[in-house]
């Protein structure tokens, strides 16, 4: 017989309910509709389950407590990049991370990602950030004219890059690098794996114009190898791997 939520084992515990805890979000919020608008931190304080992430917490609280908070989200499963903040002072999606991975002996910290200006609460301004990708050239770029049938590659020519084909630009990589935060003007990591995308694209014949864009004085070299990038990838994406073939290919020009 299939058990219910509501049977009881001999325990006493009912047979498959989700267990429930008590959690507190400690919010970093901002409002620019005030007279002097300033950022604060606020608490509120959940009842949550174990299949609970953060993305369910917050919406508990626009939904049930403050509906003034103020966050992206789309998809709720990680596939949009639109819910990417600091949580408990790391880079992540809201939807990707449960609560109970997370230390809920103290306040859960959610703040949004640095080095980007705050619009709202938990929102950035993320122009910047898509400058900066519109600016490699993010599209397939061919010359002669356009082929009667599809444009064939091998198993192994789409491997080269297929790695960097899995980038959702949440930001997670740019906004935890140290060098985007002291100078907003370097592309930053997300740029340059989107660029890597398309350079060892076999298909592709604007790596050339790309390399010359990157080997710019705010191009790759201001990369410091701090892997901070690859750490924050949601996606698991080799971002710092991707950022060193992208040197090695502007020094040898080979890709
Ligand atoms: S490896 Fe380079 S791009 Fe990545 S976080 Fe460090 S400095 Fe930034
Ligand atoms: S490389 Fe990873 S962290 Fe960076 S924007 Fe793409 S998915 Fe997000
Ligand atoms: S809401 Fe789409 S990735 Fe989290």
């Amino acid at each position: 017989m299939t058990a219910t939520v509501t049977e009881r084992s001999a325990a006493g515990d009912a047979i498959g309910e989700i267990p429930s805890f008590t959690v507190t979000l400690r919010i970093e919020r901002f409002d620019p509709d005030t007279p002097s608008p300033t950022p604060y931190s606020q608490d509120f304080t959940l009842t949550m389950h174990g299949t609970d992430r953060v993305l369910d917490a917050l919406h508990k609280i626009k939904w049930d407590l403050d509906g003034s908070l103020t966050f992206r989200r789309s998809c709720a499963h990680g596939i949009c990049g639109s819910d990417a903040m600091r949580i408990n002072g790391r880079n992540r999606l809201a939807c990707k991370t449960l609560l109970k991975d997370l230390d809920l002996s103290k306040p859960i910290t959610v703040e949004p990602i640095k080095g980007l200006p705050v619009k709202k609460d938990l929102i950035v301004d993320m122009e910047p950030f898509f400058a900066s990708y519109r600016e490699v050239m993010p599209f397939l770029i061919t010359t002669g004219n356009a082929p009667t049938r599809e444009r064939l590659q091998s198993a192994e020519q789409r491997e080269r890059f297929d790695d960097t084909t899995k980038c959702i630009l949440c930001a997670c990589c740019t906004t935890s690098c140290p060098v985007f935060w002291a100078d907003g003007q370097y592309f930053g990591p997300a740029a340059i794996v989107n660029a890597h995308r398309f350079i060892f694209d076999s298909r592709d014949e604007g790596g050339t114009q790309r390399l010359s864009i990157l080997n710019d004085k705010e191009g790759v070299w201001r990369c410091r190898t701090t892997f901070n990038c690859t750490d924050a990838c949601p996606r698991g994406i080799e971002v710092t791997k991707a950022i060193a073939e992208v040197k090695r290919a502007i020094v040898t020009r080979t890709y």
